[in-house]
């Protein structure tokens, strides 16, 4: 027997239906970026594996599970973009070239996680950064521009969850009280959990099994413990989402999975999406640029997750359509019809027509099936006379039209 073959478990396959939603997705989105200020990035899939490992952190998920590695080279399948446009800005000393920047990309990420709904191997980003400004207004910005694509693709219900880690040395304070109060309770902690105390104190707090208990909430109310200008710039933040119309949950426990977050952090969830709900995610990086050798330039940014919103609006039915089909009545007659195809893309159309020249019954189902808003029918009487019929496929009418009138004729119909 022939072996075939199939998609790799937790990637997808994108039918006509679903990359015509896909490529939706990101020009509503780009549109908005657009407006916002921010400018195209597209880097690449292949990164170095030390970039991630100082980036987003030992004793995170992603570095300690989640890499795909390329054999034999210190090379990885990029886990996420922050990291990435670090490399970039740096490798560039964009620094040097204005002391402030916006970009955002859509893209390709990889994480060798258990596949499950809306988890995968093989997923897209659409993130933006916005590096060098500590200002709580470019937080608001931020959100508020993450949840205005979310607007504009069509999600309607989501919630907002906010949280300050605070500063790099508030986080640190935090790290080091929650340790020793965890480790009190070590024995009410899972075994993923004993081990995130000794590397990872903070990720405890995002436990997935349950290790979220309420002593653990309680242990997490570390908006106390911030500094009088993080509190300061947390309460400014929420004040000024507030004016813009946008009222998050707070969450003291959101700490994120990824090890570069100072200050705000945030997650867009939705009910939609079961246990794997949040749609989006950003927050606040001061320490990164530094901690990747770079100046001290604080930034913050966002990723939305493509499939997750694509889930959320649901099954994709509708495919890009066609302006025009070309069906002929007779076999001689296909060589005229394709000289009329032609010319219609010529003007720019999208047209097309059956090349197995099958019955004219079955090329009038064909071009129903790609949606055409058109259908010319060149059969030899009209044909002889220099005209084709054109039928409307919308108001099922159709009319005799002169082959060199055909495009304007269109046009005025359209
Ligand atoms: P993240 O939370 O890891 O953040 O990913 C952002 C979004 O990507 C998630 O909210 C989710 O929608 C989607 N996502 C993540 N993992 C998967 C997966 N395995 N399958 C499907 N979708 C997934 C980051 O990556 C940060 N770089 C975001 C950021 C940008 N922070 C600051 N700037």
């Amino acid at each position: 027997m022939k072996k075939t073959y199939n998609n790799i478990r937790g990637t997808l396959d994108f039918n006509p239906a679903e990359a015509f939603s896909f490529q939706k997705v990101i020009s509503a989105a780009e549109k908005i970026f657009q407006r916002f200020g921010y400018q195209e990035i597209i880097l690449p899939l292949l990164e170095e594996r030390e970039l991630f490992i100082k980036g987003v952190g030992t004793g995170t998920d992603i570095v300690d599970r989640q890499m795909f590695k390329i054999e034999g080279k210190d090379i990885v399948l990029r886990p996420e973009g922050t990291a990435q446009v670090v490399r970039y800005y740096l490798q560039n000393s964009l620094q040097k070239r204005g002391d402030f920047h916006k970009f955002f990309y859509t893209g390709a990420m990889f994480r060798g996680e258990r596949p499950q709904k809306g988890r995968l191997r093989q997923f897209h980003h659409l993130g933006a950064e916005a590096i060098g400004s500590d200002s709580f207004y470019v937080d608001a910005e931020m959100i508020d521009l993450s949840l205005k694509i979310l607007e504009a693709v069509g999600v309607k219900e989501k919630e907002l969850v906010l949280n300050s880690l605070g500063c790099k040395d508030d986080k640190d304070n935090f790290s080091r009280r929650l340790k020793a109060d965890l480790t009190k309770h070590k024995n009410k902690l899972c075994d993923d959990c004993r081990n995130r105390l000794e590397k990872n104190p903070l990720r405890v707090l995002d436990c997935k099994k349950g290790c979220r208990s309420d002593y653990i909430k309680q242990a997490g109310g570390h908006f106390i413990d911030l500094c009088l200008k993080c509190k300061q710039d947390f309460k400014n933040l929420t004040a000024l989402l507030g004016d813009l119309g946008i009222k998050p949950k707070t969450d003291f426990c959101l700490v994120r999975g990824l090890d570069y977050y100072t200050k705000t952090v945030f997650e867009i969830t939705s009910s939609q999406l079961g246990a794997q709900d949040a749609i989006g995610a950003g927050g606040r990086y001061d320490n990164l640029i530094e901690d990747l050798g770079g100046p001290r330039v604080p930034a913050v940014g966002f990723a939305l997750g493509i499939e997750r919103i694509l889930l959320v609006l649901g099954k994709a039915l509708e495919t890009k359509k066609i302006d025009v089909f070309v069906a002929v009545g007779e076999e001689e007659l296909f060589e005229a019809g394709f000289k009329i195809l032609t010319d219609l893309r010529k003007k720019t159309f999208s047209a097309d027509c059956d090349y197995n020249q099958k019955s004219l019954k079955s090329q009038l189902r064909t071009a129903q099936r790609l949606g055409a808003r058109f259908t010319v029918i060149v059969a030899s009487d009209e044909y002889q006379r220099g005209c084709v019929a054109l039928k409307d496929m919308d108001k099922s009418t159709q009319q005799e039209v002169k082959i060199e009138d055909l495009a304007s004729q269109i046009i005025d119909l359209k």
